[in-house]
Protein backbone atom coordinates (compact mmCIF):
# COMPACT_ATOMS: atom_id res chain seq x y z
CA UNK A 1 0.00 0.00 0.00
CA UNK A 2 1.22 3.45 -0.69
CA UNK A 3 1.63 5.64 2.20
CA UNK A 4 1.75 9.50 1.58
CA UNK A 5 2.25 11.37 4.33
CA UNK A 6 0.80 14.88 3.34
CA UNK A 7 3.82 16.27 6.14
CA UNK A 8 3.32 20.08 4.88
CA UNK A 9 -0.83 19.73 5.39
CA UNK A 10 0.28 17.89 9.13
CA UNK A 11 3.02 20.61 9.68
CA UNK A 12 0.75 23.81 9.07
CA UNK A 13 -2.08 22.29 10.83
CA UNK A 14 0.02 21.95 13.71
CA UNK A 15 0.97 25.89 13.53
CA UNK A 16 -2.70 26.30 13.70
CA UNK A 17 -3.50 24.36 16.10
CA UNK A 18 -0.64 26.32 18.14
CA UNK A 19 -2.49 29.87 17.60
CA UNK A 20 -5.42 28.96 20.01
CA UNK A 21 -3.27 29.66 22.93
CA UNK A 22 -3.30 31.78 25.96
CA UNK A 23 0.12 32.28 25.85
CA UNK A 24 2.83 34.48 23.45
CA UNK A 25 4.15 32.60 20.91
CA UNK A 26 5.92 30.20 20.65
CA UNK A 27 4.58 29.45 24.08
CA UNK A 28 1.44 27.49 24.12
CA UNK A 29 -0.70 27.56 26.97
CA UNK A 30 -4.74 25.58 26.58
CA UNK A 31 -6.14 24.51 29.65
CA UNK A 32 -9.24 22.44 29.50
CA UNK A 33 -12.51 23.84 29.14
CA UNK A 34 -11.25 27.79 28.44
CA UNK A 35 -12.34 29.39 26.11
CA UNK A 36 -9.56 28.82 23.94
CA UNK A 37 -9.75 24.93 24.61
CA UNK A 38 -13.27 24.97 23.18
CA UNK A 39 -12.46 27.20 20.24
CA UNK A 40 -9.29 24.65 19.30
CA UNK A 41 -11.84 21.79 19.59
CA UNK A 42 -14.56 23.17 17.46
CA UNK A 43 -11.50 23.90 14.45
CA UNK A 44 -10.14 20.29 15.35
CA UNK A 45 -13.72 19.07 15.27
CA UNK A 46 -13.99 20.71 12.19
CA UNK A 47 -10.66 19.20 10.27
CA UNK A 48 -12.29 15.65 11.52
CA UNK A 49 -15.64 16.40 9.22
CA UNK A 50 -13.80 17.80 6.36
CA UNK A 51 -11.89 13.97 6.71
CA UNK A 52 -15.63 12.68 6.71
CA UNK A 53 -15.12 11.16 9.86
CA UNK A 54 -18.69 10.74 12.19
CA UNK A 55 -17.82 12.42 15.30
CA UNK A 56 -19.44 12.91 18.61
CA UNK A 57 -18.23 14.00 22.03
CA UNK A 58 -19.12 11.94 25.35
CA UNK A 59 -19.97 13.83 28.30
CA UNK A 60 -16.60 15.13 29.89
CA UNK A 61 -15.91 15.75 26.24
CA UNK A 62 -13.47 12.92 25.04
CA UNK A 63 -13.96 13.72 21.29
CA UNK A 64 -14.44 10.15 18.96
CA UNK A 65 -13.93 10.83 15.29
CA UNK A 66 -14.85 7.50 13.52
CA UNK A 67 -13.63 6.17 10.01
CA UNK A 68 -16.22 3.25 9.68
CA UNK A 69 -15.01 -0.09 8.85
CA UNK A 70 -16.99 -2.69 6.59
CA UNK A 71 -17.67 -4.37 9.63
CA UNK A 72 -19.46 -1.83 11.89
CA UNK A 73 -19.90 -3.81 14.81
CA UNK A 74 -16.65 -4.98 15.33
CA UNK A 75 -13.96 -3.50 17.60
CA UNK A 76 -12.72 -0.63 16.86
CA UNK A 77 -8.76 0.22 16.75
CA UNK A 78 -8.42 3.37 18.21
CA UNK A 79 -5.99 6.18 17.95
CA UNK A 80 -5.32 9.87 19.39
CA UNK A 81 -3.91 11.54 22.20
CA UNK A 82 -4.75 15.06 23.67
CA UNK A 83 -4.44 19.10 22.75
CA UNK A 84 -4.91 20.87 26.18
CA UNK A 85 -1.49 22.22 27.36
CA UNK A 86 -0.20 23.12 30.30
CA UNK A 87 1.31 26.45 31.42
CA UNK A 88 3.77 27.85 29.32
CA UNK A 89 4.04 24.60 27.33
CA UNK A 90 4.94 23.76 23.09
CA UNK A 91 2.76 22.82 20.66
CA UNK A 92 3.64 19.00 20.03
CA UNK A 93 2.77 17.11 23.06
CA UNK A 94 -0.35 15.90 22.41
CA UNK A 95 -0.98 17.31 19.34
CA UNK A 96 1.45 15.24 17.07
CA UNK A 97 -0.85 12.24 18.58
CA UNK A 98 -4.05 13.80 17.30
CA UNK A 99 -3.47 15.31 14.09
CA UNK A 100 -0.84 13.06 13.72
CA UNK A 101 -3.66 10.24 13.86
CA UNK A 102 -5.98 11.96 11.77
CA UNK A 103 -3.50 12.21 8.91
CA UNK A 104 -2.76 8.86 9.34
CA UNK A 105 -6.48 8.02 8.27
CA UNK A 106 -6.45 10.84 5.98
CA UNK A 107 -3.27 8.55 4.43
CA UNK A 108 -4.70 5.56 4.71
CA UNK A 109 -7.63 6.71 2.70
CA UNK A 110 -5.77 8.20 0.07
CA UNK A 111 -3.89 4.80 -0.57
CA UNK A 112 -7.28 3.28 -1.00
CA UNK A 113 -7.47 1.16 2.14
CA UNK A 114 -10.70 -0.26 3.22
CA UNK A 115 -10.71 -1.29 6.91
CA UNK A 116 -12.58 -3.94 8.51
CA UNK A 117 -12.66 -2.45 11.79
CA UNK A 118 -13.75 0.89 12.38
CA UNK A 119 -10.88 3.08 13.17
CA UNK A 120 -11.55 5.94 15.74
CA UNK A 121 -9.13 9.42 16.63
CA UNK A 122 -9.80 9.98 20.16
CA UNK A 123 -9.18 13.26 21.22
CA UNK A 124 -8.89 13.08 25.48
CA UNK A 125 -9.97 15.64 27.56
CA UNK A 126 -7.56 17.13 30.35
CA UNK A 127 -4.39 14.65 29.78
CA UNK A 128 -2.74 17.40 31.72
CA UNK A 129 -3.72 17.83 35.90
CA UNK A 130 -3.58 21.32 35.52
CA UNK A 131 -7.50 22.31 35.63
CA UNK A 132 -8.57 20.08 38.01
CA UNK A 133 -5.32 18.49 39.55
CA UNK A 134 -5.53 15.10 38.01
CA UNK A 135 -4.24 14.30 34.66
CA UNK A 136 -5.95 11.97 31.90
CA UNK A 137 -9.11 12.81 33.24
CA UNK A 138 -10.74 11.41 30.12
CA UNK A 139 -8.67 7.90 29.61
CA UNK A 140 -9.72 7.32 33.56
CA UNK A 141 -13.10 8.47 32.81
CA UNK A 142 -13.74 6.35 29.86
CA UNK A 143 -11.89 3.11 31.32
CA UNK A 144 -13.97 3.22 34.64
CA UNK A 145 -10.43 3.88 36.71
CA UNK A 146 -11.75 7.20 38.21
CA UNK A 147 -16.20 6.63 38.59
CA UNK A 148 -17.85 9.14 38.06
CA UNK A 149 -18.56 9.77 41.46
CA UNK A 150 -15.32 10.74 42.21
CA UNK A 151 -15.38 12.48 39.37
CA UNK A 152 -18.60 14.75 40.62
CA UNK A 153 -15.91 16.06 43.73
CA UNK A 154 -13.60 17.46 41.39
CA UNK A 155 -12.66 21.07 41.93
CA UNK A 156 -10.92 23.53 39.76
CA UNK A 157 -7.98 25.85 41.55
CA UNK A 158 -10.74 28.48 41.41
CA UNK A 159 -13.85 26.57 42.99
CA UNK A 160 -15.85 25.83 40.14
CA UNK A 161 -17.11 22.14 40.35
CA UNK A 162 -16.37 19.95 37.53
CA UNK A 163 -19.71 19.67 36.80
CA UNK A 164 -20.54 23.51 36.16
CA UNK A 165 -17.54 23.70 34.20
CA UNK A 166 -19.00 21.15 32.01
CA UNK A 167 -22.16 22.63 32.04
CA UNK A 168 -20.32 25.95 30.83
CA UNK A 169 -18.83 24.08 28.13
CA UNK A 170 -22.91 22.99 27.02
CA UNK A 171 -21.28 19.34 27.39
CA UNK A 172 -24.79 17.21 27.76
CA UNK A 173 -25.28 13.80 29.32
CA UNK A 174 -24.29 12.32 33.03
CA UNK A 175 -20.47 11.12 33.61
CA UNK A 176 -21.77 7.50 33.79
CA UNK A 177 -22.12 7.36 30.20
CA UNK A 178 -18.37 7.82 29.56
CA UNK A 179 -17.56 4.56 30.70
CA UNK A 180 -16.87 2.44 27.35
CA UNK A 181 -18.73 -0.39 27.23
CA UNK A 182 -16.05 -3.60 27.28
CA UNK A 183 -14.63 -4.92 23.95
CA UNK A 184 -15.25 -1.26 22.76
CA UNK A 185 -11.74 -0.92 21.07
CA UNK A 186 -9.59 -4.05 20.19
CA UNK A 187 -5.99 -1.72 20.34
CA UNK A 188 -5.62 1.68 20.94
CA UNK A 189 -2.05 3.17 19.59
CA UNK A 190 -0.76 6.95 20.63
CA UNK A 191 1.91 8.15 18.80
CA UNK A 192 3.28 11.26 20.58
CA UNK A 193 6.63 12.73 21.47
CA UNK A 194 9.51 11.11 23.38
CA UNK A 195 9.76 14.15 25.53
CA UNK A 196 12.67 12.58 27.06
CA UNK A 197 16.28 12.75 24.97
CA UNK A 198 17.34 8.68 23.82
CA UNK A 199 15.97 8.50 20.53
CA UNK A 200 18.46 12.41 19.88
CA UNK A 201 21.14 10.65 21.55
CA UNK A 202 21.03 7.11 20.28
CA UNK A 203 20.17 8.18 17.10
CA UNK A 204 17.30 6.42 16.18
CA UNK A 205 14.50 7.80 14.62
CA UNK A 206 11.41 5.84 16.15
CA UNK A 207 10.74 4.70 19.89
CA UNK A 208 8.34 1.57 20.85
CA UNK A 209 7.15 1.66 24.13
CA UNK A 210 7.05 -1.24 26.44
CA UNK A 211 6.21 0.31 29.85
CA UNK A 212 4.54 3.24 30.94
CA UNK A 213 6.37 4.42 34.62
CA UNK A 214 3.59 4.53 37.70
CA UNK A 215 2.87 8.23 38.64
CA UNK A 216 1.32 9.40 41.63
CA UNK A 217 0.50 13.10 42.86
CA UNK A 218 -0.06 14.73 46.32
CA UNK A 219 -1.62 18.08 47.75
CA UNK A 220 0.40 18.75 50.73
CA UNK A 221 -0.88 21.76 52.73
CA UNK A 222 1.20 23.22 55.89
CA UNK A 223 -0.64 25.47 58.23
CA UNK A 224 1.69 27.62 60.12
CA UNK A 225 0.67 30.70 61.91
CA UNK A 226 0.55 34.11 59.67
CA UNK A 227 1.33 37.26 61.59
CA UNK A 228 3.38 40.54 61.18
CA UNK A 229 6.61 40.31 59.23
CA UNK A 230 8.33 43.03 61.86
CA UNK A 231 6.75 42.44 65.25
CA UNK A 232 6.58 38.78 65.45
CA UNK A 233 10.59 37.59 66.64
CA UNK A 234 12.25 34.90 65.00
CA UNK A 235 11.96 32.60 68.58
CA UNK A 236 8.01 32.67 68.50
CA UNK A 237 7.35 31.98 64.48
CA UNK A 238 5.64 29.43 62.86
CA UNK A 239 6.17 29.84 59.52
CA UNK A 240 4.68 27.98 56.88
CA UNK A 241 6.57 28.42 53.81
CA UNK A 242 10.01 27.69 56.03
CA UNK A 243 8.11 24.29 57.05
CA UNK A 244 7.66 24.15 53.39
CA UNK A 245 10.63 24.54 52.15
CA UNK A 246 11.96 21.83 54.21
CA UNK A 247 9.33 19.59 52.81
CA UNK A 248 10.43 20.37 48.99
CA UNK A 249 13.92 19.13 49.68
CA UNK A 250 13.05 16.13 51.55
CA UNK A 251 10.75 15.50 48.88
CA UNK A 252 13.87 15.92 46.67
CA UNK A 253 16.02 13.70 48.84
CA UNK A 254 13.31 10.98 48.75
CA UNK A 255 14.08 11.12 45.41
CA UNK A 256 17.27 11.40 44.76
CA UNK A 257 18.25 8.71 47.61
CA UNK A 258 15.63 5.82 46.81
CA UNK A 259 18.40 3.54 44.88
CA UNK A 260 17.59 4.27 41.19
CA UNK A 261 17.50 6.90 38.84
CA UNK A 262 14.10 5.91 37.59
CA UNK A 263 12.63 7.84 40.80
CA UNK A 264 11.89 11.14 40.03
CA UNK A 265 9.92 13.90 42.53
CA UNK A 266 8.89 17.56 42.08
CA UNK A 267 7.21 20.02 44.06
CA UNK A 268 5.71 22.31 40.94
CA UNK A 269 3.25 23.77 42.42
CA UNK A 270 3.74 26.30 45.96
CA UNK A 271 1.18 28.40 46.92
CA UNK A 272 1.65 30.63 49.13
CA UNK A 273 -1.23 32.60 51.63
CA UNK A 274 -1.63 35.48 52.00
CA UNK A 275 1.52 36.87 50.38
CA UNK A 276 2.84 39.77 51.25
CA UNK A 277 5.88 40.67 51.45
CA UNK A 278 5.45 41.89 55.19
CA UNK A 279 3.49 38.92 56.20
CA UNK A 280 4.79 35.64 57.69
CA UNK A 281 3.43 32.80 55.61
CA UNK A 282 0.23 31.04 57.36
CA UNK A 283 -0.45 28.41 54.83
CA UNK A 284 1.11 26.58 52.21
CA UNK A 285 -0.34 24.64 49.88
CA UNK A 286 2.04 22.36 47.63
CA UNK A 287 1.79 20.25 44.88
CA UNK A 288 3.76 17.25 44.37
CA UNK A 289 4.08 14.82 41.43
CA UNK A 290 6.37 11.62 41.94
CA UNK A 291 7.07 8.73 39.28
CA UNK A 292 9.06 5.63 39.02
CA UNK A 293 9.56 2.38 36.89
CA UNK A 294 9.06 0.06 40.08
CA UNK A 295 5.51 0.41 41.83
CA UNK A 296 6.70 -0.27 45.49
CA UNK A 297 10.04 1.55 45.23
CA UNK A 298 7.43 4.63 44.42
CA UNK A 299 5.41 3.79 47.43
CA UNK A 300 8.37 3.64 49.69
CA UNK A 301 9.00 7.40 48.11
CA UNK A 302 5.40 8.29 49.03
CA UNK A 303 5.99 6.93 52.39
CA UNK A 304 8.88 8.38 52.99
CA UNK A 305 7.86 11.70 51.92
CA UNK A 306 5.15 11.62 54.81
CA UNK A 307 7.87 10.50 57.04
CA UNK A 308 9.33 13.42 56.60
CA UNK A 309 6.58 15.59 56.80
CA UNK A 310 5.34 14.46 60.14
CA UNK A 311 8.94 14.65 61.52
CA UNK A 312 9.30 18.58 59.70
CA UNK A 313 5.34 19.88 61.44
CA UNK A 314 6.50 18.35 65.06
CA UNK A 315 9.82 20.45 64.81
CA UNK A 316 8.60 23.41 63.25
CA UNK A 317 4.76 23.34 65.24
CA UNK A 318 3.18 23.64 62.06
CA UNK A 319 0.25 21.48 61.19
CA UNK A 320 -0.31 19.36 57.79
CA UNK A 321 -2.39 17.60 55.80
CA UNK A 322 -1.79 15.19 52.32
CA UNK A 323 -3.93 13.93 50.33
CA UNK A 324 -3.23 11.45 47.81
CA UNK A 325 -4.60 12.52 44.30
CA UNK A 326 -3.60 9.65 42.05
CA UNK A 327 -0.96 6.67 42.46
CA UNK A 328 -1.80 4.65 39.44
CA UNK A 329 0.26 1.38 38.79
CA UNK A 330 3.04 1.01 35.98
CA UNK A 331 1.58 -0.54 32.77
CA UNK A 332 2.93 -2.76 29.91
CA UNK A 333 1.99 -2.40 26.68
CA UNK A 334 0.60 -5.05 24.97
CA UNK A 335 2.80 -7.53 23.21
CA UNK A 336 0.88 -7.48 20.02
CA UNK A 337 0.55 -3.39 19.73
CA UNK A 338 4.36 -3.63 19.91
CA UNK A 339 4.58 -6.76 17.86
CA UNK A 340 2.28 -4.58 15.41
CA UNK A 341 4.65 -1.49 15.68
CA UNK A 342 7.81 -3.36 15.38
CA UNK A 343 6.82 -5.54 11.81
CA UNK A 344 5.47 -1.91 9.98
CA UNK A 345 8.85 -0.55 11.53
CA UNK A 346 10.56 -3.18 9.89
CA UNK A 347 8.57 -2.89 6.86
CA UNK A 348 9.10 0.83 5.87
CA UNK A 349 13.00 0.20 6.66
CA UNK A 350 13.17 2.09 9.90
CA UNK A 351 15.02 1.46 13.37
CA UNK A 352 13.25 1.60 16.44
CA UNK A 353 14.34 1.00 20.07
CA UNK A 354 12.08 -0.57 22.83
CA UNK A 355 11.97 1.87 25.55
CA UNK A 356 9.97 3.02 28.64
CA UNK A 357 7.42 6.27 29.19
CA UNK A 358 8.94 8.09 32.00
CA UNK A 359 5.82 10.68 30.75
CA UNK A 360 2.69 9.02 31.32
CA UNK A 361 0.00 9.17 28.65
CA UNK A 362 -3.65 7.90 27.94
CA UNK A 363 -2.75 4.92 27.40
CA UNK A 364 -1.94 4.17 30.68
CA UNK A 365 -5.29 3.95 30.94
CA UNK A 366 -6.79 2.83 27.25
CA UNK A 367 -4.22 -0.37 28.29
CA UNK A 368 -6.72 -1.34 31.12
CA UNK A 369 -9.62 -1.59 28.94
CA UNK A 370 -7.51 -2.73 25.24
CA UNK A 371 -4.43 -3.63 23.91
CA UNK A 372 -2.41 -0.06 24.13
CA UNK A 373 1.02 0.82 22.84
CA UNK A 374 2.83 4.29 22.23
CA UNK A 375 5.09 4.46 19.30
CA UNK A 376 7.67 7.58 20.45
CA UNK A 377 9.24 9.71 17.79
CA UNK A 378 12.05 12.18 18.50
CA UNK A 379 12.29 15.66 20.00
CA UNK A 380 14.90 18.41 20.32
CA UNK A 381 17.05 17.83 23.10
CA UNK A 382 14.34 15.57 25.15
CA UNK A 383 12.66 19.61 25.57
CA UNK A 384 8.98 18.81 26.40
CA UNK A 385 6.45 21.13 28.64
CA UNK A 386 8.14 24.09 27.39
CA UNK A 387 7.80 26.46 24.63
CA UNK A 388 11.32 25.11 22.68
CA UNK A 389 9.38 21.78 22.62
CA UNK A 390 10.20 21.00 18.97
CA UNK A 391 10.13 17.81 16.73
CA UNK A 392 10.68 17.87 13.10
CA UNK A 393 8.31 17.61 10.21
CA UNK A 394 10.58 14.65 8.58
CA UNK A 395 10.32 13.13 12.34
CA UNK A 396 6.51 13.44 12.36
CA UNK A 397 6.26 12.13 9.03
CA UNK A 398 8.09 9.22 9.85
CA UNK A 399 6.09 8.47 13.02
CA UNK A 400 2.58 9.31 11.16
CA UNK A 401 3.26 6.84 8.24
CA UNK A 402 4.08 3.77 10.92
CA UNK A 403 1.09 4.83 12.86
CA UNK A 404 -0.90 4.76 9.24
CA UNK A 405 0.70 1.05 8.68
CA UNK A 406 0.55 0.21 12.02
CA UNK A 407 -3.44 1.11 12.18
CA UNK A 408 -4.12 -0.67 9.32
CA UNK A 409 -2.66 -4.24 10.35
CA UNK A 410 -4.96 -4.14 13.25
CA UNK A 411 -7.84 -3.01 11.32
CA UNK A 412 -7.82 -4.91 8.40
C1 LIG B 1 2.10 14.27 31.02
O1 LIG B 1 1.93 15.39 30.59
C2 LIG B 1 3.00 14.00 32.06
O2 LIG B 1 3.12 14.86 32.95
O3 LIG B 1 3.66 12.95 32.03
MN1 LIG C 1 2.19 16.92 28.78
MN1 LIG D 1 1.23 14.35 26.26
Amino acid sequence: MNLEVDGDRLSREIEELARFSDAEAPAVTRIAFTPTDLRARTWLISRCQEARLAVRQDPIGNIFARWTGSDAAAAAVGTGSHIDAIPNAGKYDGVVGVLGGLEAIRTLERGRFRPKHSIELLVFTSEEPTRFGIGCLGSRLLSGTLTAEAARKLIDKDGASLEEVRQRARLGGVLEEVKLPSGYYQAFVELHIEQGPLLEQQKAPLGIVTRIAAPASLRITVEGAGGHAGSVLMPDRKDALCAAAELILAVEKAARTSGATDTVATVGICEVFPGAVNSIPGRVKLAVDLRDTDLRRRDRVMWAIDAEMERIAAKRQVSNHSEVVNADAPAECAPAIIEALSASCAKRGHKFIPMVSRAYHDSLFMSRIARAGILFIPCRNGYSHRPDEYASPEDITRGVRILAETLARLAE
